[in-house]
Parts: C-alpha cells; sequence; structure tokens
C-alpha cells in the first residue's frame, strides 16, 4: 500500500471510528441505562436519565418536567433534585409508589417517607389540624429546607407514613422541585435518593451511581445548595420538638415561636431513649473505612491524627483526613479534606457527604476527622458526622 492509500485508509477508519463512537454516544444520549441487579426486591429496570440545564428554554424545561410528571401519576419512581439532597419521589398518595420507594432504595418500611408539596393550600388535604406555631414555621421557612409533621388525614396511606398517624411535610423551594411536584399531581413522597445506609446524594452523579436500574427515571440538574437534609420539627406537641437538625437551626426556630426543645437522642448516643424520627435510629452515612472523630486543642489534634495516619502507613493501610481549612496544610496522610473555614460551616455541610463517598472511591481504610463548632448549622454537620463515625469520638 504506497503513502496515499495509506492515509485514505486512515482517514476512512477515522470517520468509521467516529461513527461508530456516536451511534454509542447517541444510544447514551437516548439516556436509557441499565444498572447492576438491584437487591432488596427490588425490579430491574430501564433508568431514563433526562438533563436539565441552566440554559434550556422554558418549553423543553417544561416538556421534561411534564413526562416525569406524568411517570409519577401512573405509579413509577422519578428522581429529583431540591435545595437539600436529591429526593426520591413517588405518589404520596398511592400506596403501591411507597412500597416501590422502599424497594428501590432497601429501607426498612416502619421508616416513613417525607411528603413534599409545592403549594400551601395543599397542606390541609394531607393533615388533620394546623396548629397556629406551624403557620408561623410556614410562614417564615416555607419554602425551604424545613420539614414539619402533622397529625394526618385518611387522604395519606399508612404505606407513606411507616404505619404513624403523623405525616412528615416539606415545601422546598428548589424551583424545578416544586414544578415537578405540581405536575405530578401536588404530593410526593421523597426520602433521599441514595441507597439506604449510603451517604445522600449531593449531585446526579451519585443518584446515577445507586438508582439506575431501580427507577424509572433520574431528572439531572444542578449540584444542590445545602448538602444535607431538611430539619425536622414536631409540631403535633405544645413545645414544638426538633428531630433531625438542619439548615434551619435552633436558633431561627426560637426566633419564631419562641421556645424549642431537641430530641434528646440526637447527639446523645448513651441516650436510652428511642429516637422521635424512627430513620435517626438507623446508623447512615456510614463510609466503608472506620471513621474516628478527635477533638482536642488544635496542636494535640494534629500530633494525633499524624502519628495514627504515619502508624497506618507503616502497615500499608490508605488513611483520610477530613478537616478545617486552617489546619489542612499540617497533615500527612493519603487523602485529606478540605472542608472549609473554621468559621463558616456552611462549607462543611456542602461537602460532607461527597468526602464521605469519596474516601470509599479512594478505598480509604482509616478516615479522622476534626470536630466542628456545635453551633448553628454546625449542629446538623456534627449530628450527620458522629452518625457516620458510629459516635466514635476520641479527646485527646
Ligand atoms: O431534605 C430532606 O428532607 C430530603 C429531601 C429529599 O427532601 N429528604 C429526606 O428524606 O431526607 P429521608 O426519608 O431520607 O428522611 C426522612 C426522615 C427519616 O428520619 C424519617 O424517619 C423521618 O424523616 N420521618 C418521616 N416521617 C416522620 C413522622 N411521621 N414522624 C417522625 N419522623 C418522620
Ligand atoms: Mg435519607
Amino acid at each position: 500500500m504506497g503513502m496515499a492509500e495509506l492515509l485514505h485508509f486512515l482517514c476512512f477508519f477515522g470517520v468509521f471510528w467516529g461513527f461508530i463512537k456516536d451511534s454509542v454516544c447517541v444510544t447514551l444520549n437516548n439516556e436509557i441505562q441499565n444498572g447492576e441487579k438491584p437487591k432488596n426486591g427490588a425490579v430491574e429496570m430501564k433508568t431514563k436519565i433526562v438533563t436539565i440545564g441552566k440554559m434550556d428554554a422554558p418549553e423543553d424545561i417544561n416538556k421534561k418536567l411534564s413526562e416525569a410528571g406524568s411517570i409519577i401519576q401512573n405509579g413509577g419512581l422519578v428522581a429529583f433534585p431540591t435545595e437539600t439532597v436529591y429526593g426520591l419521589g413517588g405518589d404520596a398518595l398511592n400506596p403501591e409508589s411507597s412500597k416501590k420507594i422502599y424497594a428501590a432504595k432497601g429501607r426498612p418500611s416502619d421508616n416513613p417517607l417525607i411528603v413534599h408539596i409545592a403549594d400551601i393550600a395543599h397542606l390541609e388535604s394531607i393533615v388533620c389540624e394546623i396548629p397556629q406555631k406551624a403557620k408561623l414555621l410556614a410562614d417564615a421557612f416555607w419554602p425551604g429546607p424545613l420539614t414539619m409533621i402533622f397529625r394526618k388525614s385518611q387522604l395519606v396511606p399508612y404505606q407513606t407514613t411507616g404505619g404513624l398517624e403523623t405525616v412528615a411535610v416539606r415545601m422546598p423551594s428548589n424551583v424545578l422541585a416544586s414544578q415537578f411536584i405540581e405536575k405530578s399531581g401536588g404530593y410526593i413522597a421523597a426520602p433521599s435518593a441514595n441507597i439506604s445506609g449510603r451517604p445522600s446524594p449531593t449531585s446526579a452523579k451519585y443518584v446515577k451511581q445507586d438508582m439506575i436500574g431501580r427507577i424509572d427515571m433520574i431528572l439531572e440538574a444542578d449540584d444542590v445548595e445545602i448538602g444535607l437534609e431538611s430539619t425536622i420539627v414536631d409540631v403535633t406537641c405544645e413545645v414544638p420538638m426538633i428531630l433531625r437538625p438542619g439548615y434551619i437551626t435552633q436558633e431561627m426556630l426560637c426566633g419564631i415561636v419562641g421556645e424549642i426543645k431537641v430530641d434528646e437522642t440526637i447527639f446523645d448516643s448513651s441516650s436510652a431513649a428511642v429516637p422521635k424520627a424512627p430513620g435517626m435510629k438507623y446508623r447512615h452515612y456510614a463510609p466503608k473505612g472506620e471513621l474516628v472523630i478527635v477533638e482536642g486543642e488544635p496542636q494535640a489534634v494534629v500530633g494525633f491524627i499524624n502519628e495514627k495516619t504515619a502508624a497506618h502507613k507503616s502497615r500499608g493501610e490508605r488513611t483520610g483526613v477530613l478537616c478545617t481549612e486552617e489546619w489542612l496544610t499540617q497533615y500527612h496522610a493519603d487523602s485529606i479534606k478540605n472542608a472549609g473555614s473554621r468559621n463558616d460551616c456552611k462549607t462543611a455541610a456542602m461537602r460532607l457527604y461527597t468526602f464521605l463517598r469519596e474516601f470509599d472511591d479512594e478505598n480509604i481504610a482509616y478516615i479522622y476527622a476534626e470536630v466542628f463548632d456545635n453551633a448553628g448549622l454546625g449542629q446538623a454537620v456534627m449530628n450527620r458526622l458522629l452518625k457516620a463515625a458510629g459516635h466514635h469520638i476520641v479527646k485527646v
């Protein structure tokens, strides 16, 4: 073959390869993907991935959300973004949809789901009464990252509330979430879109990791803004009680209703009481590696962690550190995660779950975490970190 023929051949092959590649991409762009075989009784299925970008025309977004809405109205499941974490949605008023949610997540069915609404007028049909303090809290924080527990009306099936007489309700502020809820008939039951026991997904990438092959559709949009799940407040009692800390802090709630109680089990692992939010009793968010929280004066903490990581390294074990920006350069672990400044828990909240997943991806066997200030949003960060560590905390 002469040089000209060879070039001709290479050129032809290049075009041919481009064609093959494009057809593979078209298949993926058709955005139907199969995942690994789901366990826990979930039906293996094709998952359609629909991406919604900032530059999309409103009528395109409308079309995509309508398709998602009709899946929900036909009893299917769709994962969608909210301002806190991605949710795994089904029709809250359809018992079969709730059963499918439990199966897709591999979640115990005594762990109730949050009902998401987009219109405050819809609250009345799913609860028995709206206490005055709940009205004040809704005025102040809805739409937003606050979930309230009410006595449920007959419209809400026990399959959605895990057999309870109460129902958790939240009105998200994320615009796509609220349009999706409206298109779905107004009531979306949605836990976080992770397999039970894994960190809640803060980006569509993690939803795909956990949910492809288990649900009908994933609405893929931007990463979430907050990164930790909503604050849960029980408003069925005279003095409202925080069952799960979140972005709406104790101080913010007190500012509206005065007195607020906090479920004692949130921070005290030795408490004999059963958590009032059934989900809080499970050991969530556990990374595969052993996670230890280290508390003490700065130099003592850095010294302890460096000593431990050096010992692990000498045995060939991979180590990780989750720390604040201020102390970052002092560590020598294999993987060092920057949780932002000591004075800004927002960054820690936003990054925590991503870091826990990344430590797993990097095969980190031992993880050491600094303590975050347990005030304001720090309360939620420490609550999730303590759960991830199985309350393993070392004081140095
Ligand atoms: O930010 C959030 O709340 C996210 C997004 C998707 O909205 N959802 C979420 O859902 O975190 P999930 O299922 O992962 O957590 C719901 C928590 C569980 O701990 C559950 O036990 C509690 O809410 N819960 C639900 N209904 C309840 C009820 N009637 N009484 C007490 N706790 C309840
Ligand atoms: Mg969850």
